[in-house]
């Protein structure tokens, strides 16, 4: 019955594949008739793109918005199904294994999923993806199946049609990490908080690291920032080994390449905004000047008022002002606006997006708010103690657009 009905859709679809010079307006098409079919709320198919290693939405269907992003190979269960070649199945994301994937972010909540790889005769070159079927009934076999078969044929038409797609230019890579795990000492026995993270940290970009808090964000960005030793794995930065450095060589590293941003200002009472930030330019080599980071966080009016005399908001200006007079090259700022109010909370996210803009900086920013991911270049989820997804925005929003 169901495959009588398969395979009036694969004659449909090979007829509409042959002949489409639309190649996705096709497999919108195919995502439909099997959404339809298998029942399911939504689906996508995901190209690669080699050169960027990166999977490119080119069809979408049902609740979700994939115009703006891409994935990254390997990650997440889109990554996965498309790096291994192997089809994943997912019945109940809260009871089976789950990897995580883009689509919690841009879309339905994941609860179950059918994901299969478009492979040609050769290569894998994406995948198809199926999610949260309506009715009780799981995904069997026979409909993996089924659709394994429409995505090969689907990746057919793609070789012979010559498609590609692009996720953009691969950046410059400032901080890489492999396989960090980080335990802490608990009890009798330990405490794995980071169990294996692989990232790259890009010249100029905006990273925004998303998670529910204890996932082990702090702890992830303590280890890139030299704050915190890792238990195993490798630390690159700027071509250099951290892995295990030397406090001495720690030291100087923090001081020269990096500026942090705190929840808390942990600005010094007793000194005016200006003078917490000449206490920082004073201590590294080429600092601008404590005048010019004061007017690029817009407080050349407050410069000579005492930290009790400013708003929350205004403090966390002057703190950023102090991460930025030592010119860092990275810029790290653990949930900066989660004691301000909304509308401080923007101006304070508007002055971190004219540092990227402006200074080619990175800033890689720690949050549990959504909306903020919005204007990040790319957003890293982290769950429980991996990354379950790393998704690019193509086109960031503005801070000025954010709502919450
Ligand atoms: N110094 C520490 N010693 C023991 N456990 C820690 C330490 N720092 C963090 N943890 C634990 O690691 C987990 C992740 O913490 P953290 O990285 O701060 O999470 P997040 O920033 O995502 O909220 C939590 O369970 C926390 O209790
Ligand atoms: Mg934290």
């Amino acid at each position: 019955m169901k495959n009588k009905r398969f395979v009036g859709v694969m004659f449909e679809l090979l007829e509409q594949l042959l002949d489409t010079e639309e190649v996705s307006a096709a497999f919108s098409g195919m995502l439909e008739m099997l959404t339809r079919i298998l029942n399911c709320e939504a689906g996508a198919v995901w190209l690669l793109d080699k050169d960027a290693d990166r999977l490119v939405p080119i069809a979408q269907t049902g609740p979700v918005n994939f115009t703006n992003i891409s994935a990254e190979n390997g990650l997440g269960v889109e990554g996965l199904v498309t790096r291994d070649g192997k089809s994943i199945v997912i019945q109940d994301t809260m009871t089976g294994e789950y990897p995580g994937s883009v689509f919690d972010d841009c879309g339905p909540l994941v609860r179950s999923m059918l994901c299969v790889p478009l492979r040609n005769l050769t290569e894998v070159v994406g995948c198809l993806q199926l999610v949260n079927r309506k009715d009780s009934q799981g995904f069997d076999e026979e409909e993996q199946q089924l659709c394994e078969r429409l995505a090969a044929l689907g990746a057919l038409t793609i070789e012979e049609k010559g498609f590609r797609v692009s996720a953009g230019e691969r950046k410059q890579v400032l901080i890489s990490l492999r396989g960090i795990i980080k335990e802490f000492p608990s009890g009798d026995g330990v405490l794995r908080v980071l169990k294996g993270i692989d990232l790259d940290i890009y010249q100029n970009e905006f990273v925004v690291i998303l998670g529910e808090s204890g996932c082990g964000k702090s702890t992830l960005v303590n280890i890139i920032a030299g704050m915190d030793h890792l238990t195993d794995g490798s630390l690159i930065i700027d071509g250099k080994d951290f892995s295990h450095p030397t406090d001495r060589e720690l030291t100087r590293f923090r001081r020269e390449y990096l500026g942090f941003v705190f929840q808390q200002y942990n600005l010094m009472p007793n000194l005016t905004a200006q003078e917490n930030v000449q206490f920082i330019a004073d201590l590294v080599r080429d600092p601008m000047t404590a005048e010019e980071a004061i007017a690029k966080v817009g407080l050349t009016e407050r410069a000579g008022n005492f930290p009790s005399m400013l708003s929350g908001g205004q403090q966390q200006r002057v703190s950023i002002a102090r991460a930025i007079v030592k010119n860092p090259k990275i810029i790290f700022a653990d949930e900066p606006t989660a004691a301000l109010d909304y509308q401080t909370s923007i101006e304070v996210l508007q002055v971190f997006e004219q540092i990227v803009q402006s200074r080619g900086s990175t800033v890689v920013m720690i949050t549990h708010n959504p909306e903020i991911a919005r204007m990040a270049n790319r957003v890293v989820k982290l769950r429980n103690g991996v990354i379950s997804s790393i998704r690019v925005n193509l086109h960031p929003a503005m801070a000025a657009e954010l709502v919450w």
